[in-house]
């Protein structure tokens, strides 16, 4: 098998600039790949597929950047929304304040959206939902491990039980978020309302067994924490509390609440100065590596150096929208206004290379946000 021929990357031949920086990738992973026995569990098409997002998302080299303005490569990362169903009511998330109809994406339709992107490498499979209610939810990730796309998502661990952990070992699903944001039941209580912090554990416990028994380096389990004001002191005891369950936590990942809107602004909070840095060394004392999410930057990114609308997201109902982090703001009516279009409704190629999209993206290569970027909270015009 020869590790540069474009078959076994999921595709054909593309034009003649995105072959010079994919020859490149297929190169470094193709080294990788013969000397890292992980990988090669994985294969050589999911190694170069990991190594293609590594080098093209949320980077900052200005020579990719520039090329994915100037080439636009049909994209290799999506996210979609499998579900808006959800039992629970978060404080901090709007779902909670939503009166929108629930709904569970099909697996004919979810499958209707990957047969459009035959070169897909990575996928996030969370929208704005419970995963797990949808009953076409395992299948649709097994389908995405089927063709060896990196499969990420998040998880609050309600109804993820032992049988479906071993499920997603076993298939090679690769990275969980677990959402839990708080390091004691009573805080979590009162953030995760209706969710139930006993089985929450259990699931966690089970899930690490899953892995150490299927011998299993991946799914690599992240934790997830929102800070909001009614858990920003427990940020250290949550550190503690993961080293106390015991479990392969790979990294936690401390986040804002993404937009201030009205139900939840009372909720918002400042993160002190000297906060990030403490957690992360807290974090270091106890051997648990920490990242502060790139929407708790203090300065806002300059917005020609945005490479997330390579990763478009697609609600449940098909609207496209450029990126995850224009959710969380309780106005899927704007969403839907400003979107790129329906991909039930048009081919997506349509939808890339027509006028939305490439106004918006030269909105950003030029500093000036048209209306689907303007409450961007990660870039600025600056
Ligand atoms: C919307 S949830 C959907 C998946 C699943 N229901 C869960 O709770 O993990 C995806 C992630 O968004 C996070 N989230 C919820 N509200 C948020 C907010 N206002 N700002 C930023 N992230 C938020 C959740 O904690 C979770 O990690
Ligand atoms: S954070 Fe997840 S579980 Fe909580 S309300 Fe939102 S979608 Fe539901
Ligand atoms: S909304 Fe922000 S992150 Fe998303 S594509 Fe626009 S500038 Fe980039």
């Amino acid at each position: 098998m020869n590790p540069l021929d474009y078959t076994i990357r999921g595709g054909c031949s593309p034009n003649p600039q995105t072959e010079i920086i994919e020859l490149q990738v297929a190169d470094v992973a193709l080294k990788q790949y013969l000397s890292n026995t992980l990988y090669q569990k994985k294969g050589l098409k999911w190694t170069y597929n990991w190594f293609h997002f590594l080098t093209h998302y949320s980077t900052s080299d200005p020579q990719i950047l520039k090329y994915l303005h100037e080439v636009r490569p049909y994209p290799s990362y999506i996210e979609i929304e499998t579900t808006t169903h959800c039992n629970m009511e978060c404080s901090i998330c709007e779902h909670t304040y939503w009166d929108e109809e629930c709904k569970h994406m099909s697996l004919e339709n979810f499958n209707k959206i990957l047969d459009q992107f035959p070169e897909l490498k990575w996928i996030g499979v969370t929208g704005i939902g419970q995963s797990f209610l949808n009953k076409d939810f395992m299948p649709m990730m097994k389908g995405c491990k089927d063709r060896d796309i990196y499969v990420e998502l998040f998880d609050n661990f309600r109804y993820l039980n032992y049988e479906k952990a071993k499920d997603m070992v076993k298939w090679g699903v690769d990275k969980i978020y677990v959402s839990l944001d708080a390091a004691t039941k009573e805080t979590y209580d009162k953030i995760r309302v209706n969710s139930d912090w006993d089985v929450v554990m259990k699931n966690i416990k089970n899930f690490d067994c899953a892995k150490k028994e299927l011998n299993s380096y991946w799914p690599e389990l992240w934790f997830h924490f929102v800070v909001c004001k009614d858990n920003i002191h427990e940020c250290e005891k949550y550190l503690e509390m993961i080293n106390d369950l015991n479990v392969d936590c790979k990294q936690v990942q401390f986040s804002r609440m993404l937009h201030k809107f009205k139900e939840i602004e009372d909720k918002f909070v400042e993160i002190p100065d000297g906060t990030k840095e403490k957690i992360i060394e807290k974090g270091k004392d106890l051997g648990i590596k920490v990242s502060w999410n790139i929407d708790s930057a203090d300065v806002k990114c300059p917005l020609k150096s945005c490479a997330l609308w390579t990763m478009p997201f697609i609600f449940v109902d098909g609207t496209v929208i450029p990126c995850c982090s224009m959710n969380e703001q309780n106005d899927r009516n704007w969403q839907r206004e400003t979107s790129l279009g329906n991909i039930f409704k048009d081919d997506f190629r349509k939808i890339w290379y027509g006028d939305k999209y490439t106004k918006m993206c030269e909105g950003i290569m030029n500093g000036n946000p048209t209306c689907q970027c303007e409450r961007c909270v990660i870039y600025d015009k600056n």
